[in-house]
C-alpha cells in the first residue's frame, strides 16, 4: 500500500499567539484521529510558536552571516525537536509507532531549497511500519550556510521521491481563500486549485509578519508541483474535529483541492 503523507500545521498544534505553546488537546485528538487510520503514514509538522520566532530573530532565513547567529541555530532547532517529542509522545500515547526523523541531520540544501536527503532509513521505517515523523528545521545549506526548511517544502520532496498516493495539508481555517480569512470578511474560500491558476495563486498571503515560511502562498506553490506530477493534495482544517481523518480515508472536497486539472 502505497503511504499516505499528512502536514500538522504550526497553527494547529502549537498556539501561534504564545511563544512555545503547544495545543495539547488537539494534539490528542489528532493523535487519535491518525490511530484510526490504515495506509502507512508519513507525518510531517511545522514550526507555529515554536520554530518562527527563533527562526525570525536570528535572521536564519537569510542565511549565516555572524557567530551571532549560531545560537539561534542551536535554539531553533530544539525549539522543534521539543515540539516533535511533543507529537511523537502524544501519538506513542495511541499506540502508533511514531519514530522521529531529523531533518537537519539527512539533509543538504542550496539556497533554501533541499538538494539532497538521505532517504533509506524512511523507506525502511514505512517498509516495518512505523511512522516516520519529520518537521520544518534550520539545515545546513551549501550556498547560505544555514536555511530553514518549511514542512511544507519537506512534504512535496517525499512526495516526489517515495511514491505516495495522497496528500493532506491540516490547517486553521478550512481551506485556500481569496485573502487571509482571519482578517477579511470578503474572503472566499476555493473548492479546486490547478497550475492554470497562477494569477490567482500569485495573489494568496505570504503569511503573518514573523512567518519565516511564506504562508498559505507558499504551501499551494508547493502543492501545485505535486498537482503537475499528477499527485494530488488537500488543505483541510485540523482543528475541527474529524475533519483530517475523514480526509485521510480519501474523503474529498472537505477543503481545497490541488490538483492536475478540474
Ligand atoms: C517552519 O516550518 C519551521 C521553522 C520555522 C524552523 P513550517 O513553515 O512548515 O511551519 P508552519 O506549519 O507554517 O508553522
Amino acid at each position: 500500500m502505497k503511504p499516505l503523507i499528512v502536514k500538522l500545521g504550526g497553527s494547529v498544534i502549537t498556539d501561534k499567539g504564545k511563544p512555545f505553546t503547544v495545543r495539547r488537546g488537539v494534539i490528542k485528538r489528532l493523535a487519535r484521529e491518525l490511530k484510526g487510520i490504515k495506509s502507512p503514514l508519513i507525518i510531517v509538522h511545522g514550526g507555529g510558536s515554536f520554530g518562527h520566532p527563533l527562526a525570525s530573530r536570528y535572521k536564519i532565513t537569510g542565511g549565516y552571516r555572524e557567530k551571532t547567529q549560531l545560537i539561534g541555530v542551536s535554539l531553533t532547532h530544539r525549539a522543534m525537536e521539543k515540539l516533535n517529542s511533543y507529537l511523537v509522545e502524544a501519538l506513542q500515547g495511541e499506540g502508533i509507532p511514531a519514530m522521529a526523523v531529523q531533518p537537519s541531520a539527512c539533509l543538504i540544501a542550496s539556497d533554501g531549497r533541499i538538494e539532497s536527503m538521505q532517504l533509506e532509513p524512511v523507506r525502511k521505517m514505512l517498509a516495518l511500519g512505523l511512522v516516520p515523523v519529520l518537521y520544518g528545521d534550520v539545515v545546513f545549506d551549501a550556498k547560505k550556510g544555514v536555511s530553514i526548511i518549511s514542512g511544507d517544502q519537506l512534504v512535496s520532496y517525499l512526495a516526489r521521491k517515495l511514491s505516495v498516493s495522497r496528500v493532506v495539508f491540516g490547517v486553521d481555517v478550512d481551506g485556500v481563500y481569496t485573502a487571509c480569512p482571519k482578517k477579511d470578511n470578503r474572503a472566499e474560500l476555493l473548492r479546486v486549485i490547478t497550475p492554470a491558476d497562477v494569477d490567482l495563486v500569485s495573489s494568496l498571503e505570504k503569511g503573518d509578519q514573523g512567518d519565516v515560511t511564506g504562508g498559505m502562498r507558499a504551501k499551494v506553490l508547493e502543492l501545485l508541483e505535486l498537482a503537475r506530477l499528477g499527485i494530488e493534495a488537500e488543505i483541510v482544517n485540523a482543528a475541527k474535529p474529524n475533519v483530517l481523518r475523514e480526509a485521510l480515508q480519501g474523503k474529498s472536497g472537505l477543503g481545497t483541492v490541488i490538483t492536475g486539472g478540474k
